[in-house]
C-alpha cells in the first residue's frame, strides 16, 4: 500500500512538472490553510531538489519572491522571483537571505516553509532529536527573518520532545495547527507544524518558561477529515 501510494504521488509529480512528490504536501497544506498569497516573500529551508519552490513561485506569482536554501546544490529553476542559495541553513546570515529577497530586516519574509529532514538513520530517537534540532534552528532563524503576523510551515519527526516543540510554536503564533498530508508516507512519522499569525513581540529565539503548565496544545488535524 504504502509504496502504491508513493508511486501515485511520484507519477502525479512528474506528470505535473514537479522536482518531488513533496509538492502535494505543501499543496494540501496551503490549500486548507491559505498561507501563500501573491506578492509573498518567502524563504524555503530545506528547499532541494524544488519542489516547494515551484509551487510557491506559482502561488506567489509575479511580484513575489521565493528564496530557496538547501545543503545540496539545487539545479536551477526558470522564474525572476525564484533565489536558490547552496548552504546550511545555520550558516547563512539574515542579511544574505533578506537580500536575496530585496526585503530589509524591518520587512522580513511573510512565510517561512521547512521541509528540513536530518540524513535518517533508521533509529527512531536519533532521527527525532535531529529533526528536533532543526525545527529549532527554524524557530530561532524566524525570530528576526518572519514578519509579525506571518506564517510558518515546519516538518517534524515526532517523538519524545513533539509536544513540547508544538508548545514553543503556540508561544508564537496566534494558532496552531500539526497536520499530516495524505502525500505522507504511512510508514513516515512526519507531521507538519503551522504556526500562523506570528505575535507581534514573540521571542522565537528564547526557550520556553516552565511557567503553572503547558498551554493547550491543539489536538493533531487531520487534513483527510
Ligand atoms: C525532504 S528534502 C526537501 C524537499 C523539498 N521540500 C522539495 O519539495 O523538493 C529535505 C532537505 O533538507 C535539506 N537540509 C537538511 N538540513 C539542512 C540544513 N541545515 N540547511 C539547509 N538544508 C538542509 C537536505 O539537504 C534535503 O535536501
Amino acid at each position: 500500500m504504502a509504496r502504491e501510494l508513493h508511486d501515485h504521488w511520484f507519477k502525479e509529480a512528474k506528470r505535473e512538472g514537479y522536482r518531488s512528490r513533496a509538492i502535494y504536501k505543501l499543496r494540501e497544506i496551503d490549500q486548507k490553510r491559505s498561507l501563500l498569497s501573491p506578492g509573498d516573500a518567502v524563504l524555503d529551508c530545506g528547499c532541494a531538489p524544488g519542489s516547494w519552490v515551484q509551487y510557491a513561485a506559482q502561488q506567489i506569482g509575479d511580484d513575489g519572491v521565493v528564496v530557496g536554501v538547501d545543503l545540496l546544490d539545487i539545479t536551477p529553476l526558470p522564474g525572476h522571483n525564484i533565489h536558490l542559495l547552496t548552504g546550511d541553513l545555520g550558516d547563512i546570515d539574515d542579511a544574505v537571505l533578506l537580500a536575496a529577497a530585496n526585503r530589509s530586516a524591518t520587512q522580513r519574509f511573510d512565510v517561512v516553509l521547512s521541509d528540513m529532514a536530518p540524513n535518517t538513520t533508521g533509529h527512531r530517537d536519533t532521527d527525532h532529536h535531529r529533526s528536533m534540532s532543526l525545527c529549532e534552528l527554524v524557530l530561532q532563524r524566524c525570530g528576526t527573518l518572519l514578519r509579525n503576523n506571518g506564517h510558518l510551515v515546519m516538518k517534524a519527526f515526532e517523538g519524545t520532545n513533539f509536544q513540547e516543540l508544538v508548545q514553543r510554536v503556540h508561544e508564537c503564533f496566534g494558532e496552531v495547527r500539526t497536520m499530516r498530508p495524505t502525500a505522507s508516507r504511512s510508514v513516515s512519522r512526519e507531521m507538519f507544524i503551522v504556526g500562523m499569525n506570528r505575535r507581534d513581540d514573540a521571542e522565537l529565539s528564547l526557550p520556553p518558561t516552565p511557567s503553572g503548565g503547558p498551554p493547550p496544545v491543539p489536538e493533531d488535524w487531520s487534513l483527510g477529515q
